[in-house]
């Protein structure tokens, strides 16, 4: 497998800010993640005065960010979220947060729900008060759709959940509990993404728990047997990698009162099937590998689909890429992968 830790030529190109981020300290937990790094290019590619990155590395890879190590206004350390004398050390001259850092996947946390537990609520926890504690008033985190759970409505609207089905989505409801409580208590300006199934470049394929693109991208590539869960007809808002960045841009700069401590669906507001999905990889790739269904993952809901009015209306989100246009990019760096 080849290094392929350059995005698109075709991302990135529009700013969606207009302040002017040289003055500004961003602190990224898990920006050597997925979205954590992407976020972290915009930044880097904009001019931002420090970003900092918090990352263990117990998911993330180093090579999405570490051709920034020798730019002054770039920072990484090595640490874990669940140590508050780590965040509280990350929180040092820092203006913003952005974070990212949990441990992601429904059937990861099935597995063992008291490791997503730490990273995802005690981690999170400490980072809120790290940044309480360090006059760091404006924090974005990244929450889930998972948050619906059972609730069988559709589209999302934000103040209308079910109940979790997975420890996973305990944790990020968690998150979005703790993050109310410290925007009234402490008046700190908390905003939560409720991101839906992001996908694109820098997303890691050969992870136990990878998501469904990247697999079913490496899989088709390299011939191997590719699972689809259930019949495949289970639909997803997917989203592409710039959309979720933009919402972060705008969650941390935004300057509208109303805006803040609130939660917005992070989507584009249109749904796939599965096996479209499948189907769309193959017709790009030019292959005709066939997949082989299995039983339904528990956990798992069966349609997801964002309204995501709230974030348009509120923080300006406009997302700028189609699940079609973004499927393209993201097939051909995974391609170039191999
Ligand atoms: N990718 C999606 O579709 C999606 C959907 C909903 C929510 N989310 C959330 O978005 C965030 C980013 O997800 P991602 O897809 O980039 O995942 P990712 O695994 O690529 O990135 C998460 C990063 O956090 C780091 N991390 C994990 N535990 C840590 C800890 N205890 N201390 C420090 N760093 C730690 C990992 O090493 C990794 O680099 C996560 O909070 C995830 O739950 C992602």
């Amino acid at each position: 497998m080849k290094d392929n830790t350059q995005t698109d030529s075709l991302m990135y190109n529009i700013p969606y800010h207009t302040a002017d981020l040289s003055k500004l300290n961003i602190l990224v937990t898990g920006g050597a993640g997925f979205i954590g790094s992407n976020i972290v290019e915009y930044l880097m590619k904009y001019g931002t005065g420090k970003v900092r990155v918090l990352d263990n590395l117990s998911n993330g890879n180093y090579k999405n960010i570490a051709k920034y190590e020798t730019d002054s206004r770039f920072e990484f350390i090595e640490g874990d979220i669940a140590n508050i004398g780590t965040c509280l050390q990350a929180c040092k001259g820092i203006d913003m947060i952005t974070h990212q850092a949990a441990l992601g996947s429904v059937p990861r946390s099935i597995a063992d729900p008291a490791r997503s537990n730490a990273a995802n609520v005690t981690g999170f926890l400490n980072m809120l008060i790290a940044a309480k504690d360090s006059n760091i008033k404006r924090v974005v985190f990244a929450s889930s759709s998972s948050v619906y759970g059972d609730h069988p409505a559709l589209p999302k609207f934000e103040d209308v959940i079910g109940s979790p089905l997975s420890p996973y989505a305990v944790t990020k409801l968690t998150n979005e509990l703790y993050a109310k409580v410290f925007g009234s208590t402490y008046g700190m300006e908390i905003i939560g993404l409720r991101y839906f199934n992001i996908f694109g470049p820098k997303q890691d394929p050969n992870n136990p728990y990878a998501a469904v693109i990247p697999i079913f991208v490496s899989k088709t590539i390299n011939k191997e047997v590719v699972f689809i869960d259930g019949d495949g007809e289970q639909s997803r808002d997917f989203t592409f990698i710039e959309n979720a960045v933009q919402a972060n841009v705008k969650a941390l700069l935004t300057t509208n009162t109303a805006a803040v401590n609130q939660i917005y669906n992070i989507a584009v507001g249109e749904k796939f099937s599965v096996n479209y999905l499948y189907n769309k990889i193959q017709e790009i790739l030019k292959a005709e590998h066939k997949p082989t269904y299995r039983e339904a993952r528990k956990g798992d809901v069966k349609n997801s689909l964002a309204d995501i009015s709230k974030a348009r209306t509120l923080l300006d989100y406009d997302p700028k890429f189609k699940f079609e246009e973004g499927l393209p990019i993201t097939v051909d760096y995974f391609a170039k992968m191999y």
